[in-house]
């Protein structure tokens, strides 16, 4: 049976790749890049990371990452059937048998289908942790992610606008945020932590009261995609008691 060696590679930087991590790339029989349409310089990156941790020529296999269907109207349907395409997609990438290995951005663990995908598939399944994006953005500010003895909630920019502030959170951590969802809340009390294209060489930060820095951020986060093409982005906010 094929072994796939999903691979956390931190957050774009190749620093941020451990030594386990390296290995495992160099030891692969193959290499899977994924590549997708709204944003090729992922896959540029992947390629630009590998040019630069490889120590021998591993071949590459490079597949199109199919798109959600948006006439399924319910979402968790909808990103099923999205990930039974991406399962049907690997299935033709990954050789019968050997070592293939996949490139999963940050963590496999963390808001990430990856390990989902490779459910479905019958492969034996190892992981190798990477820097998640969480990480990179406390690392960014220099700031701890909890409060003392708090706890923490890490949700998504849908959740936050469908939601708001989740109750009992002194700590709310947001991903997947393509509308600067703190923008539905009422700011009074709130500070904000936020970077986009944390840990990389283009990395922006901006900190501060959420009344006073939120204009700014959506100001930044606007011009920044324009010039790049593609952004992520990654906040943490507390409540002040
Ligand atoms: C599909 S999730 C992948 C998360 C990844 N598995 C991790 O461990 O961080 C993509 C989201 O992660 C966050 N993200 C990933 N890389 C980032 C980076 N370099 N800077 C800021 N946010 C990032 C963004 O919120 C983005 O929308």
């Amino acid at each position: 049976m094929t072994e796939l060696v999903l691979v956390g590679i931190g957050t774009g930087n190749p620093d941020h790749l451990t030594r386990e991590a390296i290995r495992a790339l160099n030891g692969a029989d193959v290499i899977l890049i994924p590549r997708k349409e709204d944003a090729p310089g992922l896959a540029t990156l992947r390629r630009a990371i590998l040019a630069e941790v490889l120590d021998r020529p591993v071949p590459m296999v490079e597949f199109d990452l199919p798109k959600r269907d948006p006439a399924i109207a319910e979402y968790a349907a909808r990103v099923a059937a999205w990930h039974d395409a991406i399962a049907q997609v690997w299935a033709q990438a990954i050789p019968p048998q050997g070592r293939a290995a996949m490139m999963v951005w940050g963590d496999p663990s963390l808001y990430d289908s990856t390990l989902r995908i490779a459910a479905r598939l019958s492969v034996d399944v190892r992981v190798i942790p990477g820097i998640t994006s969480v990480q990179a953005l406390c690392a960014a500010h220099g700031i701890p992610l909890n409060e003392v003895g708090e706890p923490v909630l890490v949700t998504t920019g849908r959740r936050l606008r469908d939601g708001g502030w989740p109750s009992d959170a002194a700590t709310v951590v947001v991903m997947l945020d393509g509308e600067c969802s703190f923008g539905c809340l009422d700011p009074a009390g709130i500070d904000i932590w936020w970077s986009a294209y944390a840990g990389m060489p283009q990395q922006i930060s901006i900190a501060g009261p959420l009344p006073e820095v939120a204009a700014r951020i959506v100001a930044a986060r606007h011009e920044a995609r324009a010039i790049h093409g593609w952004i992520m982005d990654i906040y943490l906010m507390r409540r002040r008691s």
